[in-house]
């Protein structure tokens, strides 16, 4: 038996990285999940064949944030692919980054970011909150980046930041109904997003020099402490933000 056997997910960004990771330790525990995915729908498709190869239970939506009405394109194939029951746990984890400093981030580019970053993720939480059953999960993606300055990614620190500010008001609005909010934070994890500067080993030595556990993070060390939180043994932390970066930036290495 799983811990989310009969529960019912969303994960956002379910194609590839750190999201893949997290529906995959989602069906493992038994939950049905939707996954979500904005274009690569190939990625999308091995996901949802990587959960059922394990055993598990899934299905694809696409929805690109940032076209009109993707909040809309998302919730009516989650409902369809839900078929009549609730949602237990939303993972808004699809995002994307920039590496624009503060004389060269223009309007469009960040508006952009705060589109798919901030202003979808609201949405999808507000369209949530219908289906969302009593004692469920909403678990948002944020980042480290909002606690320490990155300056070639003030745009994507900006919306980290507005992103991780929404769950202690959250959590105050929903705890009445047992349903707990918290903001992930990771460091820097192997995925898509970060490949241009993992493949560098200089930077990568840089990393691991700020971090007490002293390598990079995996999607899986995400998708576990996500799957801590979205399952029975989380019930008591909400309005959080957990960091998830091996200990990045404590202070001087001893
Ligand atoms: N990697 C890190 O070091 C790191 C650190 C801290 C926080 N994070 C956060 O963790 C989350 C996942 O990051 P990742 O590294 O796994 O990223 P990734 O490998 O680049 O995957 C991004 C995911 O988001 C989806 N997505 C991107 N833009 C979208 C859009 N406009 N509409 C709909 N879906 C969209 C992608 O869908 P498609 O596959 O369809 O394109 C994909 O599933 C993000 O919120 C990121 O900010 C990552």
């Amino acid at each position: 038996m799983g811990m989310l056997d009969g529960r019912t997910a969303l994960v956002t960004g379910g194609s590839r990285g750190i999201g893949r990771a997290i529906a995959l330790r989602l069906a493992a525990e038994g939950a049905l999940v939707a996954v979500h995915y904005g274009g690569n729908e190939a990625a999308a498709r091995q996901t949802l064949a990587l959960i059922e190869e394990a055993g598990g239970q899934g299905f694809l939506v696409r929805a690109r944030f940032g076209e009109s009405d993707a909040v809309g394109r998302l919730f009516d194939g989650l409902t369809e692919g839900l078929a009549g029951r609730g949602l237990d746990i939303l993972i808004n984890n699809a995002g994307m980054s920039s590496g624009s400093s503060v004389d060269t981030l223009g309007l469009e580019e960040l508006a952009n970011l705060l589109t798919v970053n901030v202003v979808t993720p609201f949405f999808v939480i507000q369209r949530a909150l219908p289906l969302l059953n009593d004692g469920g999960r909403i678990i948002n993606m944020g980042s480290t980046a909002s606690r320490f300055a990155v300056t070639t990614q003030i745009g994507y620190t900006i919306t980290k930041a507005a992103i991780e500010a929404m769950a202690p008001s959250l959590a105050n609005e929903l705890g009445r109904r047992g349903i707990t909010v918290n903001t992930v934070a990771p460091g820097a994890v192997r995925t898509d997003m970060t490949a241009g500067y993992t493949a560098i080993p200089e930077v990568v030595a840089a990393l691991e020099s700020i971090t007490a556990l002293g390598r990079l993070g995996e999607p899986e060390d995400v998708a576990d402490v996500v799957g801590f939180l979205a399952g029975p043994h989380g019930r008591w932390v909400t309005g959080q933000t957990v960091d998830v970066s091996g200990g990045t930036y404590l202070g001087p290495l001893g």
